[in-house]
C-alpha cells in the first residue's frame, strides 16, 4: 500500500461533491434548466422502415404552437452526416426515424397533438434481417476508433493445420441498447442571434462543434451547458438528431425555451445501440498450451444511414502472444437505426469471443485457464511490436485468483443447484485525447479550476479537484472544479475512458504554469492556463489497462435458472484518483456485464424492422435483485508513461470480460457450453443432467 501524505488528494476516497444535490433531487439536469415559460416538443416517428412521408396532419389541439415536418423544415447548412440531416427530405431510412415534431404550450398538449397526428407514408420493401451468411457483406474502410479493418501476421491457416490442438468456434453477442437512467434531453433557446442548449451530453464542446457545423453558426454564438448527466455509456458521446430538432424547434419559436426529453421508447431508435456480432475465433496451440495462432473474423450489421463498425476483432490483435494472427471485420448495411458506441465498443463483445475460446482451449488441453493465459503472455504488444507502458494482466489473474478462492475449484452441487466458477481477462486501451485546456484562478484563498468537461455520474467533479489540488500542492478543500459549460476552456469528450487522463493532464499543466508564474503565495486574481496536445509517449509504448474477472454461477438442476452469487474483478488500471468513485465505476461496469450475460437483448422484428423490446419490462436491465456480491479491487500500478497522474481510465474496462467469466462458470457448473448471448435458461435446459 502506498502511504499518503496528509496533503495528497489523489488516492483519497472523498465523497462526491455533488452527491447532496443529487440525492435531494436538486441537481439541475438538462430538462430541469431554469427558464421562463418553456414550451414542449414531442417527436413524430416513422411507422415504417423504408418509404416516403406523404403527409402529416396534426389537429388543432389547444396549446399547439407549431409543427415541424419532414421535407418542409428549416434547411440545414451542413447535411454531410445523414443521421443529423433530420427532416431535410421525406425519405424514411429506418423505423422510428424522426419525421416531424409538434411544439405546444404544455407537455400534455404536445403529447396529445403527437398522439392525434396522422402520418401518411408510402412503404417500400425493407431489408432489416441480419445474417452472417448474407451475400452482400462488405469490408468497411476502417472500424470504430480508426483501427484497420483487417490484419494479418504470419500464416494462421498453416498454423491451424499444424497445431497439436485447435479451437475454431463461432460466438455471438446480442443487440444491446444504451439505457442510461436519464433519457436524452435538451432545453434549447434562441436568444436573438445566439443559441443556448442545456444538454445531457458526454461533451459540451463536441456538441457545440456539431451544432455550429449543422446550422452554419459561428462557435461564439452557441453555448452548451451540461452540469449533471445521468449516464450515457456512449449514447451521449455525440449529438443525435433529437438535439438538432430541439434547436430547430427553438429557432421556430424565438425567445421561447423548448424542452425536448426523449421517452424511453424513443431511445430504442434514436440514440444508438451496440450491434449484434458474430465472431469466428481460431486458436492454434501446442499440446502444452503455447499458442502459435490466434484469429477472429467478425460479421455485424450496420445502418445504411451512417456506418458504424463495432471493432470486436481488435482485442484479439494484442491480447496474447502468437506468431500467426489474423482478424477481419465485415458488415451488412440494413434499413435500421444508426448504431453507435456502447461501453467498451470493440473490447466488450470481442473479449466475449476471445475469452470463451480460451476457456474452451484450456478445457481441451487440461490446463488451468489462468495458467493458459499466463503461458501466452506477450513480451511486447503483438499488434504494434511496441513495449507495454505497463501490463498487469498476470498480476490481476494471480492476485484475483487468491482473493476469489480459485484454487481447488471443482464442479459441485448444493441441493438442487449446480455450482461452478469461471475466469476471463479484461482489457481496455489507455486513451488520452489530443486536446484539452484547463484554466486556474486564485481568489479569496480558494482555487477554481475550469474545464468544459463532463460528469456522467462518475465522480468527475470530485476527481478533477483532487488532481488540481495535488498539482498545486494545496489541500483539496481549497479547490473547486467548474465543468460542463462551453464558456469554460475546451475539453474532449468523456469517451473511451479518456476523461480523467486527458482533462487531468491539462489541469496538471495549468497548475505547473500557475506555480511558475505566481509561486506559492499567489495574489488575488492570479490566473494560469494549461493546454495539452497528444502524449508523445503514445508512439513509443502500447498502453492498456488490464483486469481479471471471476464468477461463481449456480444453475438450478431442474429449471435451468441461473444465478451469479459472486463476481470479483481485479484490475490494473494505473493510479486510482478516488477509490470510492473508482470502485463504483468498476462494479457498475461488471454489473452491466452481468446484465449483458444474462438479461439484455433487443429483439428486432424483421417483418417491420423495429425493436419490439422497447421498455424495461421487455428489455430487462439487471437490478439489485439480479446482482448479489459484485466486488472489485485493483493492484498498485505506477505507469509513468500514460500521463502525469499515471491514470489509465476505468469507465469501460469493468464491462469487458464479465460475460465470458459468467458463461465459463456456467459451463463449469453444468458442462454445457453456450456460445450465444444472452445466457438464458432455455439454452441450458436441454443440456442439464
Ligand atoms: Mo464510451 S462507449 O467511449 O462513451
Amino acid at each position: 500500500m502506498t502511504t499518503l501524505s496528509d496533503r495528497q488528494a489523489i488516492g483519497r476516497d472523498l465523497v462526491r461533491r455533488e452527491g447532496g444535490l443529487k440525492v435531494t433531487g436538486t441537481a439541475p439536469y438538462a430538462d430541469d434548466a431554469e427558464v421562463d415559460s418553456p414550451v414542449f416538443c414531442r417527436l413524430l416517428l416513422s411507422p415504417t422502415a423504408r418509404g416516403r412521408v406523404t403527409g402529416i396532419e396534426v389537429p388543432e389541439v389547444p396549446g399547439l404552437l407549431t409543427v415541424l415536418r419532414a421535407g418542409s423544415a428549416e434547411k440545414l447548412t451542413s447535411t454531410g452526416d445523414d443521421e443529423l440531416a433530420v427532416l431535410q427530405d421525406t425519405s424514411i431510412a429506418f423505423r422510428g426515424q424522426i419525421i416531424g415534431a409538434v411544439i405546444a404550450e404544455t407537455s400534455e398538449a404536445a403529447r396529445e397533438a403527437a398522439r392525434l397526428a396522422r402520418v401518411a407514408c408510402t412503404e417500400e420493401p425493407q431489408d432489416t434481417a441480419f445474417s452472417p451468411d448474407r451475400d452482400d457483406l462488405y469490408k468497411p474502410e476502417k472500424v470504430n476508433a480508426g483501427y484497420p479493418t483487417d490484419t494479418a501476421q504470419g500464416d494462421l491457416d498453416a498454423a491451424m493445420r499444424t497445431a497439436d490442438v485447435t479451437v475454431e468456434r463461432t460466438y455471438t453477442t446480442a443487440t444491446y441498447h444504451n439505457n442510461p437512467m436519464e433519457p436524452h434531453s435538451t432545453t434549447a433557446l434562441w436568444d436573438g442571434e445566439n443559441l443556448l442548449l442545456w444538454e445531457s451530453t458526454q461533451g459540451v464542446h463536441p456538441v457545440r462543434e456539431t451544432v455550429t457545423e449543422v446550422f452554419g453558426l459561428a462557435p461564439e454564438r452557441v453555448r452548451v451547458v451540461s452540469p449533471h448527466v445521468g449516464g450515457g455509456f456512449g449514447s451521449k458521446g455525440a449529438a443525435h438528431a433529437n438535439v438538432i430538432v430541439a434547436a430547430m424547434a427553438a429557432r421556430a419559436l424565438p425567445g421561447r425555451p423548448v424542452r425536448l426529453a426523449l421517452t424511453r421508447r424513443e431511445m430504442f431508435s434514436l440514440v444508438g445501440y451496440r450491434t449484434r456480432t458474430v465472431m469466428r475465433t481460431r486458436l492454434a496451440s501446442s499440446a502444452d498450451g503455447v499458442l502459435s495462432g490466434v484469429g477472429m473474423d467478425v460479421v455485424a450489421p450496420t445502418s445504411k444511414v451512417t456506418e458504424f463498425a463495432e471493432q470486436a476483432g481488435v482485442p484479439t490483435r494484442m491480447m496474447y502472444a502468437a506468431p500467426h494472427r489474423a482478424t477481419s471485420h465485415r458488415l451488412a448495411a440494413l434499413d435500421v437505426p444508426v448504431p453507435t458506441w456502447m461501453r467498451a465498443p470493440g473490447e466488450c463483445p470481442g473479449m466475449f469471443g476471445n475469452e470463451v475460446a480460451m476457456d474452451e482451449l484450456a478445457e481441451e488441453l487440461g490446463v488451468d485457464p489462468i495458467e493458459l493465459r499466463v503461458r501466452n503472455e506477450p513480451a511486447v504488444d503483438p499488434a504494434s511490436g511496441k513495449p507495454y507502458s505497463s501490463r498487469g494482466l498476470v498480476a490481476c489473474l494471480r492476485s484475483g485468483a487468491e482473493r476469489f478462492g480459485w484454487s481447488g475449484r471443482r464442479r459441485h452441487r448444493v441441493g438442487d443447484w449446480l455450482v461452478g466458477t469461471g475466469v476471463a481477462s479484461s482489457v481496455y486501451p489507455a486513451f488520452r485525447m489530443p486536446h484539452s485546456t484547463a484554466h486556474l484562478r486564485y481568489a479569496d484563498g480558494r482555487y477554481v479550476v475550469s474545464i468544459g468537461a463532463a460528469d456522467l455520474g462518475t465522480g468527475t467533479w470530485t476527481a478533477l479537484a483532487q488532481i488540481a489540488a495535488d498539482g498545486l500542492g494545496v489541500p483539496v478543500e481549497l479547490v473547486e472544479a467548474r465543468i460542463g459549460d462551453t464558456d469554460q476552456p475546451y475539453a474532449s469528450v468523456a469517451g473511451g475512458s479518456s476523461g480523467i487522463s486527458t482533462w487531468g493532464s491539462a489541469i496538471v499543466e495549468a497548475a505547473r504554469a500557475f506555480r511558475e508564474k505566481h509561486g506559492t503565495e499567489p495574489p488575488d486574481g492570479a490566473e494560469a492556463t494549461g493546454e495539452i496536445g497528444s502524449n508523445p509517449a503514445q508512439g513509443q509504448y502500447a498502453m492498456y489497462a488490464f483486469g481479471a474477472q471471476f464468477a461463481e454461477v449456480h444453475v438450478h438442476a431442474d429449471t435451468g435458472e441461473i444465478r451469479v452469487p459472486r463476481l470479483f474483478g481485479m484490475f490494473a488500471a494505473g493510479r486510482i484518483v478516488n477509490p470510492r468513485t473508482a470502485r463504483s465505476q468498476l462494479i457498475g461496469g461488471m454489473t452491466m456485464g452481468l446484465s449483458m450475460a444474462l438479461h439484455e437483448t433487443s429483439v428486432l422484428d424483421p417483418r417491420f424492422g423495429h425493436v419490439v423490446t422497447q421498455d424495461f419490462a421487455d428489455y430487462h436491465v439487471a437490478t439489485c435483485a439480479d446482482a448479489y456480491r459484485v466486488e472489485a479491487d485493483w493492484i498498485d500500478e505506477h505507469d509513468r508513461h500514460v500521463n502525469p497522474m499515471g491514470t489509465k481510465g476505468i469507465g469501460e474496462i469493468g464491462i469487458v470480460g464479465t460475460a465470458a467469466a459468467i458463461v465459463n462458470a456456467a459451463h463449469h457448473a453444468t458442462g454445457a457450453r453456450i456460445r450465444d448471448l444472452p445466457l438464458t435458461l432455455d439454452k441450458l435446459l436441454p443440456h442439464l443432467p
